[in-house]
């Protein structure tokens, strides 16, 4: 812990690894996991990718077969593509889903497809199975009861629940957006038992003390509170400045 004044800065687990130093003078994009699962909040997880890409990381998505049908109903997404999971990025005007903005300025869509890396969830080969790969951390958003229970048990019998488990065992940080409520003690043990093995429980649970006046707003919360958990930066108001 360094001491600065009052301020204590507590050093953070991925700051200072060594897959980190090298990342620091090396060019290549800083690389996250970005998991989605079959709990409501398709607009969580499609502007937490865009962030991610936009901020020039590699985003390696996995998606359970009911996070697939998470992103058709809610957000019409039936493709793992670039173009198709971000409608309001590439889309036409009127195909934006609820809780998205559409951007003004369409990026250049080659860079961004080049850096989303897309595993099927039945491939527990695929390279985020392994601790080999390295990372600079989980997320899961929307997070179901089903994953979280999962990944609380330890059990890898699919490549979501299987990359989170080494994420835990990596010491890099998983990031867990659980959706449910009201809660039952299963999901609150789980959580427990997470938050004891180093995981972060970050539930989609937008503060309204910003004042937001739009669903994109509340989606905006939550993107940002889980880039600032995997300390990426972005330009969003979502931070309480007192
Ligand atoms: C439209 C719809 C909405 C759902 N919303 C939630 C939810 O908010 N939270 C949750 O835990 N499960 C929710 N479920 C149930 C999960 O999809 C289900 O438990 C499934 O087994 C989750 O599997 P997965 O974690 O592999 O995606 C929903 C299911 C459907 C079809």
């Amino acid at each position: 812990m360094l001491l600065i004044g009052s301020l204590q800065l507590y050093p953070c687990r991925w700051v200072g690894d060594d897959y980190d130093r090298r990342s620091m003078t090396n060019p290549a994009p800083r690389k996250f996991v970005l998991g989605v699962t079959g709990a409501s909040g398709a607009a969580y997880a499609l502007r937490t990718l865009e962030l991610l890409l936009e901020a020039g990381a590699e985003v390696h998505l996995v998606v359970s077969d009911y996070g697939r049908r998470l992103l058709a109903d809610e957000a019409g997404v039936k493709q793992l593509t670039v173009t198709a999971l971000l409608p309001h990025v590439f889309g036409a005007s009127d195909e934006v889903p609820c809780g998205l903005r559409r951007r003004t300025q369409v990026p250049d869509v080659d860079a961004w497809d080049t850096r989303l890396v897309v595993h099927p969830n039945k491939d527990v080969g695929a390279v985020i199975a392994s601790g080999s790969f390295l990372h600079h951390g989980m997320v899961v958003i929307p997070c179901s009861s089903t994953s979280l229970g999962a990944i609380a048990t330890g059990a890898g019998s699919n490549l979501l629940t299987r990359a989170a488990a080494v994420t835990l065992k990596e010491r890099r940080p998983l990031v867990l957006c659980h959706r449910e409520t009201p809660l039952n003690l299963i999901d609150i043990e789980n959580m427990r038992t997470l938050a004891l093995a180093g995981a972060i429980n970050c539930p989609t649970n937008p503060g309204l003390y910003l004042g937001p006046k739009s669903v994109e707003d509340l989606v905006d919360f939550m993107a940002g509170k889980v880039l600032d958990l995997l300390g990426v930066e972005h330009g969003l108001k979502t931070r309480w400045e007192g």
